[in-house]
């Protein structure tokens, strides 16, 4: 039987998941690659992981709520 994938390995050398990067962007409101790489070690070795980690990040920014002016 099928058991439900809950996260997959983005990054396979830093052994870091999607759900990892999700979080990560989330809450700490990451908008590059660059930011990323300051929290989550990832895309340091082969560097394979950097495109989707890019998709991941473009994906969360646009599920994040617009704040676009303060009162
Ligand atoms: S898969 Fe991310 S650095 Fe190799």
């Amino acid at each position: 039987m099928y058991q439900r994938v809950l996260f997959m390995y983005v990054c396979l050398c830093n052994a870091v998941s999607d759900k990892t990067i999700r979080n990560a962007v989330r809450q700490h409101h990451i908008h590059s690659i660059r930011e990323l790489k300051c929290i989550v070690p990832l895309g340091r070795d082969c560097g394979k992981c950097i495109r989707r980690v890019r998709e991941l990040i473009n994906e969360e920014i646009a599920q994040l709520p617009k704040i676009d002016k303060v009162a």
